[in-house]
């Protein structure tokens, strides 16, 4: 790499040899950065800064080669137009280029929408421009030439609309065939985020909400590390609390000899916890020696210990059936863990002068609630909030986290709000929310019934999830027996298979909702092969699959001789949808939108079926090309099941 091309990308190193990768804590850190050039080399200062990264950059020679690598079709289309801005309105070097694709494709594929804003900041300043029109015309005739881009054309107030080369499209699928569907991996947003998510209960029932978190932030999570973000993907279980003394006292009177056999003893938790929290309730004296056993818990005795990490274990157990199915990787730190951090923590937030007293209580009010955030209840104890407080002073200092997720329901927005907002006054986390160190909280909905109440099963209360996962897969067993495959598949091959999209079913009924409205469950629903379910596009993928396995040909060859052309219309547009897949990416990870994705992956099964019915593949001369095209198509829906946690099947 040139000297002056390593200075342009990495302004605040002094040579390639002193290069050191900046600490990405604090967007702060970046004010060196001119400010015409701060988007873009902000951002690849951030995916320079891990050592991949840098030596995939520094293998490069040319400033267009970096271009050409690094980003989305959207994002390389926001530099083109950057720069023409830039080159025709020097003046406004604040304006944010806007891209979005056409919905029209009549039109062209993307539009740049900056014309009417721009005309209306600088209508009268600069006389040459009397209308949207003109600025659009301008900055048209400013784009720098590049081969990604056929033609422009003017149309409306000004909208830029751009039409892509087809050729260009052709080969960058191609490209992406042969280099994997990594090389289309967005840019990452930071280098270290932390996903806080299923977050269950001990002793208590993991119930349908806390599926739903599951589901969400392992998508989240997955969409993350596809961009090479480090993702800590924290099990924040509350084992930690009054309840505790409840258990544990109950435990002791109830089965003396517990330590002989724990798993017997606290065996069936939920009914435990009952059993216990009924005696709690009814009888004053086991409540008075309940609470001196969270005193003796808290200090640290040895017997109380030993019964607490008992029933955690017991109660992980359980929770860790439901993970293994759902492929789900989580590392526990629980309340208990930030526990020894909270009197720092408050400490911190009193040297702020942020917590007085208040009804014998310590709390804090936060900017616009009347209610105050309690962080040291009257007893003296810690609550929910002060375990919350203390564990973001851990993740953004110990850990080094630069965006935070905590998918939870909505219920508990305004506890999240809360504690967010004492954190900024604090100063830990910048004054505007969309700065990084940032937090955000993931909320979702309700799981519904069929009779449109909270989902509970027949006669008990709550709904044990692994009997509901069981249930899943058994119907797609059932279903997959009916139409014969019992007699041609080993049994593992359908159970496999039943796991897949029944477990992937769940999912996908889950995801494909905006996440913040309710959605009712429904087996029939979520198992049907026709519409949007994850079963249609389970069996769509695998029969692209078996469409190349006819063929006859090897793929790996093909990508090796073939090329890909995209001549026919169904071809360009399934084309370009393919091509359309980082961005997507990058907008549902952005907004924490895994519905984004979902609609996504239809809409691509839709464009591919319109190809494969207008476009013979098998036996035209167009052969090779439309199979290379099935398997970019396979390759990126299978990308999307795997974000969506989703395994998929190759035949059906
Ligand atoms: N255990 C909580 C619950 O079941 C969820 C915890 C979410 N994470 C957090 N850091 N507060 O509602």
């Amino acid at each position: 790499m040139t000297a002056a091309l390593y200075a342009y990308l990495f302004p605040t190193a002094a040579s390639p040899s002193q290069f050191a990768p900046p600490k990405l804590l604090f967007s702060s850190k970046f004010s060196q950065i001119p400010p015409h050039f701060s988007h873009l080399s902000t951002r690849i200062l951030r995916t320079a800064s891990r050592p991949f990264s840098v030596a995939k950059l520094q293998s490069v020679s040319s400033m267009a080669e970096v271009m050409e690598r690094v980003g989305s079709v959207k994002q390389q289309l926001q530099r083109l137009f950057g720069e023409a801005l830039r080159d025709k309105f020097p003046d406004e070097l604040d304006i944010v280029p806007i891209i979005t694709p056409c919905k029209d494709l009549r039109h062209g594929d993307y539009q740049c929408n900056n014309a009417m804003s721009l005309f209306a900041k600088i209508k009268g300043r600069v006389p040459e421009f009397k209308k949207p029109q003109a600025v659009g015309q301008a900055i048209m005739d400013s784009l720098p030439d590049s081969e990604m881009i056929r033609g422009c054309t003017i149309a409306g107030p000004g909208y830029v609309n751009v039409t892509l080369s087809t050729e260009w499209m052709a080969k960058r699928i191609h490209k992406m065939l042969i280099d994997g569907v990594e090389t289309w991996a967005p840019e990452p947003p930071v280098q270290r985020a932390i996903a806080d998510f299923s977050s269950p209960n001990i002793a208590k029932e993991m119930h349908v909400g806390h599926l739903r978190s599951t589901i969400i932030g392992d998508t989240l999570a997955r969409m993350l590390e596809f961009q090479n973000v480090e993702v800590l993907r924290r099990n924040h279980v509350g084992d930690w609390g009054t309840q505790f003394g409840m258990l544990i006292e109950y435990l002791f009177e109830e089965n003396p000899n517990w330590e002989a056999a724990p798993t017997e003893a606290i065996g069936d938790l939920q009914g435990f916890y009952k059993e216990s929290k009924k005696k709690f309730d009814a009888d004053s004296d086991f409540k008075e020696r309940a609470q001196k056993a969270v005193v003796s818990l808290q200090g640290g005795e040895e017997k109380y210990r030993k019964a607490w990490a008992q029933i955690c274990e017991t109660s992980r157990r359980e929770f860790d059936k439901v993970y293994l199915r759902l492929g789900i990787k989580l590392e526990e730190k629980g309340e208990s863990f930030y526990n020894p951090y909270i009197p720092k923590a408050l400490e911190l937030l009193s040297k702020e002068n942020l917590i007085e007293e208040s009804e014998g209580a310590r709390v804090i009010y936060v900017g616009g609630i009347t209610r105050p955030l309690i962080v040291v209840k009257k007893d003296g104890g810690y609550n929910y909030a002060s375990t919350d407080l203390a564990a973001l002073w851990y993740r953004l200092n110990e850990e080094k986290a630069e965006w935070i997720i905590y998918v939870t329901d909505v219920g508990q927005r305004e506890h999240f709000e809360m504690f967010f907002a004492a954190a900024r006054q604090a100063g830990w986390l910048p004054a505007e929310e969309d700065k990084y160190p940032k937090v955000s909280h993931v909320g979702f909905g309700l799981v519904l019934g069929e009779d449109g109440k909270r989902f509970r099963t027949r006669a008990t209360e709550v709904v044990k999830l692994v009997d509901l996962l069981d249930e899943a897969k058994n119907r797609c067993k059932a279903a997959l027996i009916e139409r014969g495959k019992a007699e041609k598949w080993t049994g593992e091959e359908l159970e496999q298979t039943a796991e897949a999209i029944g477990y992937g079913a769940v999912k996908y009924a889950d995801l494909k909702n905006n996440r913040l409205t309710n959605y009712t469950f429904n087996f029939d629903q979520m198992l049907n092969d026709k519409g949007n379910t994850a079963v249609y596009l389970l069996y769509a993928h695998a029969r692209i699959c078996s469409i190349i396995r006819r063929s006859g040909r090897d793929v790996e060859e093909l990508k090796k001789v073939g090329t890909v052309d995209l001549a026919h219309p169904d071809e360009r547009v399934l084309g370009l949808h393919l091509l359309q897949f980082p961005e997507v990416v990058e907008e549902a990870c952005t907004n924490m939108l895994p519905n984004i994705l979902c609609e996504y992956l239809y809409n691509l099964s839709e464009d591919f079926t319109k190809f494969y019915t207008n476009c013979q593949v098998v036996g035209s001369p167009q052969e090779i090309s439309r199979l290379l095209l099935c398997e970019a198509t396979a390759v990126v829906m299978r990308k999307c099941f795997f974000l969506l946690g989703i395994t998929p099947v190759y035949k059906i």
